[in-house]
């Protein structure tokens, strides 16, 4: 990545007292303190309806970090992060309220960003509130939380009325998953080694799993998720972006321009599933009561809120194909869910068995190589291979053995960072390449809208209960065995 020149910014935060402040912005803040990354000149302005003070505001700071950070909290770290705090009082309904934090901001030549963090039908106010006190022009960005819109149609509506007031270049959308380093080692693996950069296409691979995998449900959010589902929340987002940058081509170089275009083309790849398809490739499922790590969960309908006769999936398999030459053929399977049997994430590459046999007890199934990239809760990677065991035999007596690297969190733990930390760093930095562009985003949508209305539309496609604790439903193991394949099991 170019490392820029921290800039000092101030760095206001709409929705001071939300979650996603508290549990993620918050720390993230103090551990960019704590390394030293942020501009002596940096000021963090809170903003929300609350009559706060600054006094105020720097006790509910301290207490969100403090129940929030893994680690004991530095009393010098705290403190050059305490004297960066600001609160300003704004109803985003009361444009008045914007020329209060214009007194605040006008007094510094600062870069300015904007963090939303608020819910989605509050973004236009804010929009609207700063183009109308010209808080919006340059130096200021803007950052964007999803979900940006539920649909294509809803999501155009957000980066049309978000346009009239930024241009493209100010705009910092999230997907957190692309701050993970364990995606970006994707490219550092992909693109500087010389044989997964040659043989990585569908000459060599025979199909790809990617699975990503909750122990959590819908922890208290149920009128947020019941109204997405697991595929509106985790696919059209985070496993989508794990997929383009696992299938696209190499980008001209490592600017968000050239990144960014060669993850459009692959989502604007992506083959249509619709009500002709739907059941061949797609699974959909709910999870019924069950038990995690030994404590009993409740069901999906049983969560507080719900409504009995929730028809909201918590877990999706699909089998995605790519219309482009390099990836001809291979299937793409996709899995995630919530109260699954274990937290991880993982890519598994397998490649295609080999052509001719010599030894009499090799199966050729097993020939196939397998690449494994854990991403989480481990970061390591393994590769499989078929060897001779040592005897005098006359037979080859063949074994199957892994490669395997480090765990990169352990080799490194000093460098291990959070998502978070990393993207609102880059956006301190105005380095656009870790954010989502509009035409992902709605390229995403234009995909994913006719599956969501392909489920609506067709009754066989039913919702499949699957026990809490388990890997989902069975037709998600008969996505794979229809095509004599198996989702590489957990270890
Ligand atoms: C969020 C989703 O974007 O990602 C949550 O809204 C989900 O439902 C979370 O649990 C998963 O993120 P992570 O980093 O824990 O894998």
């Amino acid at each position: 990545m170019i490392i820029e020149t921290n800039q000092a910014c101030d760095l206001v935060i709409f929705g001071a007292k939300g979650d996603l402040t508290k549990r993620k912005l918050l720390p993230a803040l103090y551990r960019l303190e704590k390394h030293k990354k942020i501009h002596k000149n940096t000021r963090i302005i809170g903003s929300g309806r609350a009559n706060w003070n600054k006094k105020d505001y720097v006790k509910i700071v301290k207490t969100a970090i403090k129940n929030f950070l893994n680690e004991e909290m530095d009393q010098n770290v705290w403190e050059k992060l305490s004297s960066r705090l600001t609160f300003c009082n704004i109803d985003v309904y009361e444009p008045l309220h914007f020329l209060e934090l214009k007194k605040i901001l006008q007094h510094k030549k600062n870069v300015i960003i904007y963090y939303c963090a608020v819910p989605p039908d509050t973004l236009n106010s804010i929009f609207i509130g700063l183009g109308n006190a010209n808080l919006n022009l340059i130096p200021a960005r803007i950052v964007l939380e999803k979900p940006l819109g539920i649909s294509l149609e809803t999501s155009k509506k957000i980066n049309n009325q978000i346009s009239k007031y930024f241009l493209e270049s100010q705009i910092f959308r999230i997907d957190h998953y692309l701050g993970k380093e364990s995606i970006l080692n994707l490219f550092a693996l992909r693109f500087s080694n010389s044989y997964f950069f040659q043989n990585w296409n569908s000459h060599t691979i025979d199909h790809v799993q990617i699975t990503v995998s909750e122990e959590v449900g819908i922890e208290g959010r149920w009128n947020y998720f019941d109204a997405m589902g697991q595929m509106k929340d985790m696919v059209q987002n985070h496993l989508l972006q794990i997929l383009t940058i696992l299938t696209m081509d190499a980008p001209k170089n490592i600017t968000s321009k050239s990144i960014q275009y060669e993850k459009v083309k692959i989502l604007r790849s992506l083959k249509p599933i619709d009500i002709n398809n739907i059941n061949k490739r797609t699974v959909r499922g709910q999870y019924c009561s069950g038990t995690i790590k030994g404590k009993k969960v409740l069901s999906y309908l049983n969560e507080y809120g719900a409504n009995e006769n929730s028809q909201t999936e918590t877990f999706v398999a699909i089998k995605v194909h790519l219309n482009n030459d390099k990836w001809l053929g291979v299937p793409f399977y996709l899995r995630t869910g919530k109260r699954l049997a274990q937290k991880y994430s993982e890519i598994v590459v397998v490649f295609k068995k080999n052509i001719v046999n010599l030894f009499q007890n090799l199966k050729l199934e097993s020939s196939q190589n397998k690449l494994i990239l854990r991403l989480e809760p481990d970061t390591n990677i393994k590769f499989n291979f078929i060897h001779k065991t040592p005897g005098l035999d006359q037979e080859y007596k063949l074994d199957n053995s892994y490669l395997e690297s480090i765990d990169l969190h352990q080799k490194y733990s000093e460098n291990l960072i959070d998502a978070y930390e990393r993207l609102l760093l880059e956006s301190m930095r105005g380095i656009q390449s870790l954010f989502v562009c509009r035409d992902e985003v709605e390229e995403a949508w234009r995909w994913i809208d006719p599956i969501i209305d392909a489920w609506k539309k067709t009754k066989k496609n039913t919702l499949q209960k699957y026990t809490s604790g388990t890997w989902g439903p069975k037709n998600s193991d008969l996505l794979l065995i229809r095509d004599n394949r198996y989702w590489h099991s957990f270890n």
